[in-house]
């Protein structure tokens, strides 16, 4: 762009900042907040000027040096134009992709395969900071002056540390008592000021966007749509690691369905600048006690009703999702899957992506069991290739872990439990523990 003698060009990409109604197709200036379409209150996509078509070797071009590491902002030219001076970036992304025969096979897979995309290797240990990287980073270019969200932990977490680093004051919402105490404490010590409702996610989402109809302040939630301009990131890169080879299917849990949403944006992007000439499946798995989109789908997308979430997956305990019409579309435009597991299905499956070395939170493995389910159902072809997305990392939910191996989960112990040896500190007990540990 030739930007006129005497024009900051920082503004002149301000100005380049659209945002588009899913609904009635109004454009709207983005440089300013924006969470609903003026017009028909519609949720709004960012506009991303596409070049049509696009090389692999404009990515990672051009960043300014303290975004250059970050595999969010390697894929500018399929992001909506934020100013250098705006960025900022911890280095999020590049996330490892991990094929395991273990897993394949727990998936019920023969012949296919089943890998693990890391989102947990983010600096905050979850997905959110592609989102976040780019949330703030807008925040920033037009002048917020505090961010704010409402989360089930790992969007506070993130959100507390992207503002720290932008030097912007944060405040969260979070339901009283039903946040893992790692994401609690990560929001707590990266600054942000932490309310607890006494309430649900649902209320406390409510609350927030009420607050923020009102005052001056910036909705880091997805249903911003520049937040998940940076989640969209997960399926280049993923695509990118598969050298632009399309998977059968991509699965993910599904909570608020900012990421379905997102994925969905993602693939048709990528379909229309010539990266990929055809469409993985996404597979959204809800947990059975927070399905409504799951009941909505079933019902072939009639009579959408919010439910009250009840599941040990808490990241995704979310009853009435603000992104419903971005998954449908998302669902829809892949030809998708959208199934529910029970919490013993999670756990299940997190212990054996636990077991193998990789771990991750619980509300990451409905992922692995919800492929086990549709491979099972025959939705997914036993030969197929799936991925499936790993959201957090195993050290978001320690309780969980502790739970589900020590047996007081209801008092039960599951099949695969782990339980720790006590012994007393002599060589002889040290000598049978290792007789037993040698027979497996
Ligand atoms: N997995 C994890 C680990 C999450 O933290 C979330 C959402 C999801 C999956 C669901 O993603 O909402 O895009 O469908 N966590 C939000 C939070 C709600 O506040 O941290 P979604």
């Amino acid at each position: 762009m030739v930007v006129p003698v005497g024009v900051d060009a920082a503004a002149t990409r301000l100005d380049a900042l659209q945002v588009r109604c899913m609904t009635c197709g109004t454009v709207q200036p983005g440089a300013r907040p924006l969470n609903a379409c003026p017009v028909c209150g519609g949720l709004l996509d960012a506009v991303v000027p596409l070049d049509n078509p696009l090389s692999p070797e404009a990515f990672g071009v051009g960043l300014p040096p303290w975004a250059a590491d970050s595999g969010v902002w390697r894929y500018r030219p399929l992001l909506p134009p934020i100013p250098d001076a705006a960025i900022v970036s911890r280095a999020e992304g590049r996330t490892p992709l991990y094929w395991d025969e273990r897993l394949s096979d727990y998936a019920g897979l023969r012949g296919g395969r089943f890998g693990v995309k890391h989102e947990g290797h983010n600096p905050t240990g979850s997905f959110k900071d592609r989102g976040m990287t780019v949330g703030v980073s807008h925040a920033k270019a037009i002048g917020a002056r505090i961010v704010a969200c409402a989360s089930t932990g790992n969007t506070s977490a993130s959100l507390a540390s992207y503002a720290a680093a932008a030097g912007l004051p944060a405040l969260v919402l979070i339901p009283a008592g039903n946040i893992s105490g790692g994401k609690l404490s990560q929001t707590i010590a990266y600054g942000a000021r932490v309310v607890q409702i006494g309430g649900d996610f649902d209320q406390a989402l409510a609350l927030l966007r009420t607050l923020t109809a009102t005052y001056d302040v910036y909705l880091s939630n997805s249903v911003n749509p520049f937040r998940l301009e940076g989640q969209k990131t997960i399926v280049f890169e993923l695509l990118e690691q598969l050298g632009w080879r399309v998977p059968d299917v991509i699965a993910l849990p599904g909570g608020n369905l900012g990421n379905t949403g997102a994925f969905g944006k993602a693939l048709s992007e990528l379909l229309q600048v010539g990266l990929i000439d055809k469409l993985p499946k996404l597979a959204t798995i809800q947990a059975a006690g927070a399905a409504p989109f799951a009941a909505y789908h079933a019902r072939g997308y009639r009579d959408y009703a919010a439910v009250l979430a009840e599941t040990v997956a808490t990241a995704i305990k979310i009853g009435n999702p603000a992104s419903v019409a971005r998954a449908q579309r998302a669902i829809e435009l892949t030809g998708g899957f959208v199934t529910v597991v029970s919490d013993d299905e999670i756990l299940d499956a997190k212990a054996e992506i636990d077991r193998v070395g990789i771990g991750c939170e619980p509300a990451s493995a409905a992922s692995l069991a919800g492929v086990r389910r549709l491979v099972r159902e025959g939705a997914i072809a036993p030969g197929a290739t799936v991925v499936g997305i790993l959201t957090g990392h195993v050290l978001k939910d320690a309780d969980a872990v502790i739970a589900y191996h020590l047996g007081d989960r209801d008092g039960v112990t599951r099949p695969g439990a782990n339980r720790p040896v006590t012994i007393p500190a002599e060589i002889g007990a040290l000598e049978r523990t290792l007789a037993d540990a040698l027979q497996g």
